[in-house]
């Protein structure tokens, strides 16, 4: 998953499934731990993962507090600690929290990318879960972290319902950035939803289909090239082919479900991320009369020029027509 979408799609959420996790993709959450930065590459990180069928279950679950209590239904629980002594110290400052946070993030953030809820939790006790698994006394528990398939908001109790249910709610930029001096306010400029998302009809023929009945995948990138060709048009006006100012670096298609000829298809896209000389569609193949989402996609364009075979900037007239259809 592209990692600004894995931000947006990490949630605590507290319902977990039965189905265990595949102990390849517990592996591949501590190899994202293990690749974090660290104060000189100290690496003060310690993980003990703890699945359902572990002698040690039954003890780490009993550390967890009663509030906690939905965290004993995940099939793995991984305490994250760290011996002081490992991390690095400038100036008096001491970085093995510090560092061992960061590795938590990239786990949670794989975790998310493999399509699982992980959840960190610091309500637990700590003398119990330093006698569950064994902690010498110079380790220091720091959180314990669910992991598994989301399960059914229903099934949860009504706490913990409420808790789940409870809007996310952050501090505004202004909060917690500053500009050049501690309590300067930045400034942002971005938009949480684009001002307009550019919509269309796009009209399926029977040729479009294939063996199975539905429409192609490769029809699909040729659906989405005429997207981009009718929102081009819709900014800029018709452009002869050879003066088309753009060249395609990256597509990244999921399909959700599959389309059939009876369905209505609607594209509904806008952009994402503006750079120097690129900028990123996001895409929704999708049937307006029902909602359903057939494909999900996102690409990244560069101004290119032809004829000199190289990458240029955009124009400013091109940003300030596009100017409407970013955020998100
Ligand atoms: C170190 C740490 C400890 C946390 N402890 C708990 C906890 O004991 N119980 C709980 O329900 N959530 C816990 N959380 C989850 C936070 O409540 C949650 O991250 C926050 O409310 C923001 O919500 P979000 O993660 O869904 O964006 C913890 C999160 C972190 C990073």
């Amino acid at each position: 998953m592209e990692h600004s979408r894995v931000i947006v799609a990490r949630r605590s959420r507290r319902a977990f499934n039965d189905r265990p996790v595949e102990p390849q993709k517990l592996e591949r959450l501590l190899e994202a731990a293990r690749w974090s930065p660290s104060a000189s590459n100290r690496q003060p990180w310690r993980f003990v993962v703890v699945t359902r069928e572990a002698p040690t279950r039954l003890a780490v679950e009993g550390a967890v507090d009663a509030g906690n209590a939905w965290a004993r239904r995940a099939p793995v629980l991984i305490v994250t600690c760290a011996r002081r002594a490992d991390g690095a110290v400038s100036e008096g400052r001491e970085y093995w929290a510090h560092d061992t946070g960061l590795a938590l993030m990239s786990l949670v953030h794989r975790a998310v990318d493999l399509g699982l809820l992980a959840h960190p939790l610091a309500g637990f006790d700590e003398a119990q879960l330093r006698a569950a698994v064994w902690l010498p006394d110079d380790v220091q528990p720091l959180s314990i972290t669910a992991v598994g398939y989301a399960g059914r908001h229903e099934d949860l109790d009504a706490d913990t319902r409420a808790k789940d249910e409870r809007p996310v709610a952050r501090k505004v930029l202004g909060e917690i950035a500053f500009s050049e001096r501690y309590g300067e306010l930045f400034e942002g400029s971005l938009r949480a939803a684009p001002e307009r998302y550019f919509e269309a009809d796009l009209g399926l023929r029977f040729r479009d289909l294939d063996a199975m009945g539905h429409v192609n995948n490769a029809v699909v990138v040729t659906l989405l090239e005429h997207s981009r060709l009718m929102i081009f048009d819709a900014v800029y006006g018709p452009v002869e082919t050879l003066d088309f100012p753009f060249i395609l670096a990256e597509i990244t298609i999921r399909y959700r479900t599959p389309i059939q000829l009876v369905d209505r298809v609607q594209v509904r896209m806008h952009v994402t991320d503006v750079a120097r000389s690129s900028f990123r569609f996001r895409y929704q193949l999708r049937d307006p009369r029902d909602g359903r989402v057939f494909v999900e996609a996102e690409s990244t364009q560069v101004a290119y020029d032809y004829r000199a075979g190289h990458a240029v900037l955009l124009t400013a007239v091109f940003l300030e027509k596009l100017g409407p259809f970013v955020g998100g």
